[in-house]
């Protein structure tokens, strides 16, 4: 359940309605609900409280330091991938011991941020990125804490773009090979092992493949013990699916259920990375018609936000509700909605079914709430949209449209050009 529903024929985020917001904020803009963001989290959180666990959203899929403190004042942790997104992490007020590092490159001075930052684990992806955290877990004067991530070749069936988990994907350690991998790792000086970990995809709507993963992780944990290896945290990564058109992905409830019945014996702290399960549904893109046009094949609605700005379905071919922020008596019509970028790959939506649009109605572009600002560039120089959060009855911007200045900052004329 999400709190973007009609009134009175007005589409409302909680008790706004989102046409008071455009008149206030510019479109295109992203649009979350506070509520809904909070209510995701603890509904997730709440499903493992039988066992050990801490949840830490994957920042990559929404990185605004305030939908991040969001989660952070309810005691979560987070996911990060980047010395960016432990900066913004930190900025939001992350716990040190609330943050997992995943990623198949971790750069120097990324190691040395997250080290001496003091991380709860980095979650290491091969042989040489182990050793490079050892020695410079040795230069600092510390030691760093890891699991291994585990790629458990499982088909999660998803789209392939996001699946991550078979032999063929440059993610994690091959299951075959990671006992070798932590025995030689326990003998690093600057090392200590904690956990396993795995993530095999994204948008997964099925629990079958969690549950084999899990399995693999218990027989590799088993093994480590027979050598002595003990093991305090298994990260399960993120990858719960949500519904964006019929999808029926499991409730939180049932996939938790599912995994403390495979885990709860083995006495470890269940680290999870949702990201989209918590705010894909929690956030939309609010977007006004600039024009419609037709030709001989087809209806167009030409929209002020573009593939720049939702990169997913130009990139994955991702279906996005289409909803009028005002419901009137207009016909429907089959119709793409596009937008300005000098491509034919930037849609939002094709050959669907929407309301006969006009200039100037606005337009809500559903389930926009995880890797939709965050895979947003400045493509065709256009300027990055804001973010409003609303709760209640209020809203707040947390992040301002960006301005021309903005696009050119950094950039220089060499003296030779001059
Ligand atoms: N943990 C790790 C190590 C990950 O790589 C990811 C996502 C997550 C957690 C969070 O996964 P989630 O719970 O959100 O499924 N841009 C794509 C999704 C890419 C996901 C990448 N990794 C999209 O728009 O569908």
């Amino acid at each position: 359940m999400h709190d973007f529903q009609y009134k009175d024929n007005e589409l409302y985020c909680e008790d706004v309605p989102i046409s008071a917001i455009a008149k206030d904020v510019e479109t295109p803009f992203y649009l979350y609900s506070h509520n809904t963001l909070l209510n995701h989290f603890n509904v997730f959180d709440t499903a493992f409280s039988s066992i050990k666990h801490l949840v830490c959203f994957s920042v990559k899929a929404n990185s605004n330091i305030a939908v991040l403190k969001t989660f952070i004042n309810q005691g979560g942790g987070v996911d990060i991938v980047s010395g960016g997104e432990l900066f913004r992490a930190l900025m939001a007020g992350a716990e040190p011991r609330k943050i997992v590092y995943s990623g198949v490159g971790k750069k120097i001075d990324e190691i040395e941020f997250a080290l001496q930052t003091d991380i709860l684990m980095f979650n290491i992806e091969s042989t040489q990125e182990l050793e490079v955290i050892d020695d410079i877990a040795g230069e600092i004067g510390t030691r760093a804490r890891i699991s291994f991530r585990i790629n458990p070749d499982i088909d999660p069936k998803t789209h392939p773009y996001i699946s991550t988990g078979l032999k063929k994907h440059k993610f994690g350690i091959n299951k075959d090979k990671s006992l070798e991998k932590y025995i030689y790792a326990k003998r690093l000086k600057n090392i200590d092992i904690i956990g396993v970990d795995c993530h095999i995809g994204s948008q997964i709507t099925d629990l079958t493949p969690f549950i084999d993963t899990l399995e693999r992780i218990r027989e590799l944990i088993s093994e480590l013990q027979k050598e002595g290896i003990g093991i305090s945290h298994i990260d399960l990564g993120g990858g719960l699916g949500i519904t964006y058109d019929e999808e029926t992905p499991p409730h939180p409830n049932i996939y938790a259920q599912e995994v403390i019945k495979q885990i709860s014996d083995l006495n470890c702290t269940l680290i999870l990375e949702p990201g989209r399960v918590i705010a894909g549904n929690a956030g939309i893109l609010v977007t006004k018609v600039l024009y419609t046009k037709e030709n001989e094949e087809k209806n167009f609605v030409i929209v002020d936000a573009a593939m720049n700005d939702l990169a997913r379905p130009a990139l994955y071919g991702s279906y996005h509700g289409i909803q009028p922020v005002k419901l009137e008596e207009k016909g429907q019509f089959m119709a793409d909605l596009v937008g300005p970028i000098c491509e034919s790959g930037d849609f939002l939506a094709r050959d669907r079914d929407m309301p006969q649009f006009e200039r100037g109605d606005l337009a809500a572009i559903m389930s926009a709430g995880a890797y939709g600002f965050t895979m947003s560039s400045n493509y065709n120089s256009r300027l990055r949209v804001s973010e409003v959060m609303v709760t209640g009855d209020n809203f707040h911007i947390i992040r301002e449209r960006e301005e021309y200045d903005d696009l050119i900052k950094g950039e220089n004329i060499p003296q030779f050009l001059s």
